[in-house]
C-alpha cells in the first residue's frame, strides 16, 4: 500500500525523523485557516500517490493565508497525471539552503535491501541515476545488521555529503531506517531532505509503500488505506479474504492457485486475439479449499462486474479433488440464482475428475459449458465474451 505524503511524514514523525508537517485540507476555506495558524510562508501541495507533483503545479508557495486559499483553489481538482486532487497539505515553507536525496528500498533482484542517497536532490532523480550515475550512491543494508549511525555515515560519505553534513544526514539515515523496519516498508523516500536555514536537517517530502504482506502485525495501518480510491469489487474480494484483481477485460476469470490464474489470464489474452481482442477482466485465486461458499463469493463478485460478458472457472483438483469443486459450482450457482445471468465455461481436470464432470453433467445448468482443455476452455469463454459484445 503507498501512502500520501502527508501519511508518510506523520509515520517519519513519529520515528524521530525531522519533518516540515502541517495540516491537510479538502476545502480552500480549510487551506487558509491552517495558514493562518502555521503563520507566515506555506506550501500547498496536492495529496495524490504519484510523482512529479511540483512539475505538473501540484506545489505552490504561498506568502499570506489569502494566497494559500487560492494555491489551494488552484490545485485542488487539478488531474495530475491521472490522479484527481482531492486533499491538499498546508505546510510551514522551509527556508531551504540545499535539497538532497535519501531513500530505503527492498532490492529484490539482489535479494537484499538498498539504501540510495545523493548530495544532488531536488532535481528528478530518475535523470541523475540515468545521465550520473556516480552521483547516486547505491549501498546494500544487511537485513540483520540494519542501519546504524557507523552503516548511515558509510552511505552518507559514498553519496558525497561534506564532512560537516555527514553526521546530521546519519541521523536522519539511523531514523529513517528504523521507520523502514518498524512499520514494515518496502520503500522509504525523501526527495527533498533538506538542509534549511537554520542548520537542521530535515524530510520536505515524504514516499513510502508498506508491505500488505505484514499488515496483519499493524492493525493501525488500516486507518492509512484510502477507502474512497479503492476498487468496490476489490474491496468486496478484500471483505471476503479472496484474492481478486480488477482488470479492463471481458472474461471474468476463476481458478485455484495463483499460478493457474496466471496462466489461464494469458492462455484467455491469447484466446482473445481471435475473438474480436476480448481480455481478462480480473484475477480471481479461490485458493486451496474451493468450498461451494467460497466459489459462490468468487462467482458474485466476478458476476457484479458489468464489464464481464463470459466466466472461465479453469480448476485443477488437488487434495480438494473435483468432485467437491463441481459440488461447489452447482451449489454456488444455487445459491445466486438469477444473479447469475452470464455463461461459465468449466474446465475442470486432475484429482477425480470423472466423478466432477458427472456432477456438472447431471446438474446440467443451462449457463454452463463444461471444456476439457484449459486451451479449449479458453477459446470457448473469449468466443462466448466476444458473441455477448
Ligand atoms: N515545506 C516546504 N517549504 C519550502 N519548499 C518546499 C516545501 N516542500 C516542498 N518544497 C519545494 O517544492 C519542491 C517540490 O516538492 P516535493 O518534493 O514535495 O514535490 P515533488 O517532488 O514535485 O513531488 P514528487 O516527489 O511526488 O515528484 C521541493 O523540491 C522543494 O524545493
Ligand atoms: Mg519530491
Amino acid at each position: 500500500m503507498d501512502l500520501f505524503e502527508y501519511q508518510a511524514k506523520q509515520l517519519f514523525q513519529k520515528h524521530g525523523v525531522p519533518v516540515s508537517l502541517g495540516e491537510v485540507a479538502t476545502t480552500a476555506a480549510e487551506a487558509k485557516a491552517i495558514a493562518e495558524g502555521i503563520g507566515g510562508v506555506t506550501v500547498v501541495k496536492a495529496q495524490v500517490k504519484i510523482g512529479g507533483r511540483g512539475k505538473a503545479g501540484g506545489v505552490k508557495v504561498a506568502k499570506t493565508s489569502d494566497d494559500a486559499e487560492s494555491a489551494a483553489e488552484a490545485i485542488l481538482g487539478m488531474d495530475i497525471r491521472g490522479h484527481t486532487v482531492h486533499r491538499v497539505l498546508v505546510d510551514p515553507g522551509a527556508d531551504i539552503a540545499q535539497e538532497f536525496y535519501v531513500s530505503y528500498l527492498l532490492d529484490r533482484a539482489n535479494r537484499t535491501f538498498l539504501a540510495m542517497a545523493s548530495f544532488e536532490g531536488g532535481m528528478e532523480i530518475e535523470r541523475l541515476a540515468a545521465e550520473r550515475p556516480d552521483a547516486l550512491a547505491k549501498v546494500p543494508v544487511d537485513a540483520v545488521v540494519g542501519v546504524d549511525l557507523a552503516k548511515a555515515r558509510e552511505i552518507a560519505t559514498a553519496a558525497k555529503f561534506p564532512d560537516e553534513l555527514v553526521e546530521p544526514v546519519a541521523e536522519v539515515l539511523v531514523k529513517l531506517w528504523d521507520t523502514f523496519v518498524a512499520e514494515d516498508a518496502t520503500l522509504v523516500e525523501v526527495n527533498p531532505l533538506a538542509q534549511v536555514g537554520d542548520g537542521r536537517v530535515v524530510a520536505l517530502d515524504g514516499k513510502v509503500s508498506l508491505d500488505n504482506n505484514a499488515s496483519f502485525r499493524h492493525p493501525d495501518h488500516a486507518a492509512l488505506e484510502d477507502k474512497a480510491a479503492a476498487d468496490p469489487l476489490e474491496a468486496k474480494a478484500k471483505e471476503k479474504h479472496i484474492n481478486y484483481v480488477k482488470l479492463d477485460g471481458e472474461v471474468g476469470i476463476i481458478g485455484n492457485g495463483a499460478g493457474l490464474v496466471m496462466s489461464t489470464l494469458d492462455v484467455v489474452a491469447y484466446a482473445g486475439e481471435r475473438h474480436g481482442g476480448v481480455r481478462p477482466a480480473n484475477f480471481l485465486d479461490i485458493g486451496g479449499g474451493a468450498s461451494a461458499e467460497v466459489m459462490a463469493d468468487g462467482l458474485d463478485i466476478i458476476l457484479s462486474d458489468p464489464a464481464v460478458r463470459s466466466v472461465f472457472v479453469n480448476v485443477f483438483g488437488g487434495i480438494t479433488a473435483c468432485d467437491a469443486v463441481a459440488s461447489g459450482i452447482v451449489a454456488a450457482l444455487d445459491m445466486l440464482g438469477d444473479e447469475a445471468n452470464k455463461p461459465l465455461v468449466v474446465r475442470l481436470d486432475g484429482n477425480n475428475v470423472e466423478e466432477g464432470r458427472r456432477i456438472l453433467t447431471a446438474a446440467n445448468h443451462p449457463l454452463v459449458t463444461m471444456v476439457d482443455t484449459m486451451d479449449g476452455a479458453a477459446d470457448k469463454a473469449a468466443e462466448l465474451a466476444n458473441a455477448g459484445a
